[in-house]
């Protein structure tokens, strides 16, 4: 479960957070279910220091594709890693369109994420307009076929693929088990297609409107590896919630 806090919280509010998660976790033995917590940048080195030993791990939702230098407000994979993180998100729908990153920027930052050792989540999807004229197929191909070549391959043995149709993003409304069981087996053909290897060590999973009412069916589908939760992951009642469920099943 990968929790995406996005730029909500501050100082106060994301203490009392982790400190109810931690409880949570240690009440709930939660401790063998793989959670990463994705805070703003700022708040990185605040909660890598509250997790303290929990099993929760530390991710950043976004870095910058330069390695280091004359980059006015930029954070490298390298700080990242510095301050505790093992993940790093990229590609966000939010980052692709309000930020205007393109495919060329994203697989820049995979480099750098990949030389310094930050294992990448990967976020691809289509908007309505692209599902509507029916091109989901080609949209996850194209944004996911830059990020694996030759150079990458060889890095990307705990690669995670969250499939994000950017309409189901907080809009209450999920996509469909169809709609997420047809396009996750279509990214995992092209992952096969690519090298097996990469297909059967690379987790995929859903994000777009999950809650602790839907997880459990599309937990059910079967190339689902986990979720990747925005609103409801701000809500410690409700996160634990998800992750008990995920336990589950
Ligand atoms: P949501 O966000 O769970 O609020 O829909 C998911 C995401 O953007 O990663």
């Amino acid at each position: 479960m990968v929790a995406n806090w996005k730029m909500n919280g501050d100082l106060q509010s994301i203490e009392r957070l982790i400190c109810d998660l931690k409880r949570d976790f240690l009440d709930k033995d939660l401790e063998s279910e793989r959670v990463i917590i994705l805070p703003p940048h700022v708040y990185l080195q605040i909660v890598a220091k509250d997790i303290g030993s929990t099993s929760i791990l530390i991710g950043a939702q976004d870095t910058d594709e330069r390695e280091s230098g004359s980059v006015t407000g930029g954070v490298s994979a390298k700080m990242l890693r510095d301050v505790g993180c093992e993940y790093v998100l990229l590609g966000h729908s939010e980052r692709r369109n309000l930020f205007d990153e393109g495919d060329g920027a994203i697989f820049q930052k995979l480099t750098q994420a990949l030389k310094v050792g930050l294992k990448a989540i990967v976020c691809i999807g289509e908007s309505l307009e692209q599902r509507n004229s029916g091109q989901v197929l080609e949209v996850i191909s194209n944004q996911l076929e830059p990020i694996i070549n030759q150079e990458t391959l060889p890095q990307l043995e705990e690669l995670l693929i969250a499939y994000e149709p950017v309409w189901a993003i907080g809009s209450n409304k999920s996509a469909t088990i169809q709609q997420i069981g047809y396009a996750l087996s279509k990214i995992r053909k092209i992952l096969r297609d690519v090298d097996i290897n990469l297909s059967e060590s690379t987790k995929i999973l859903y994000g777009g409107s999950v809650t602790e009412k839907n997880i459990a069916e599309i937990l059910a589908i079967d190339e689902v590896d986990g979720a990747l939760i925005g609103g409801a992951s701000l809500d410690s009642k409700i996160f634990s919630k998800i992750c008990r469920i995920a336990k589950t099943i």
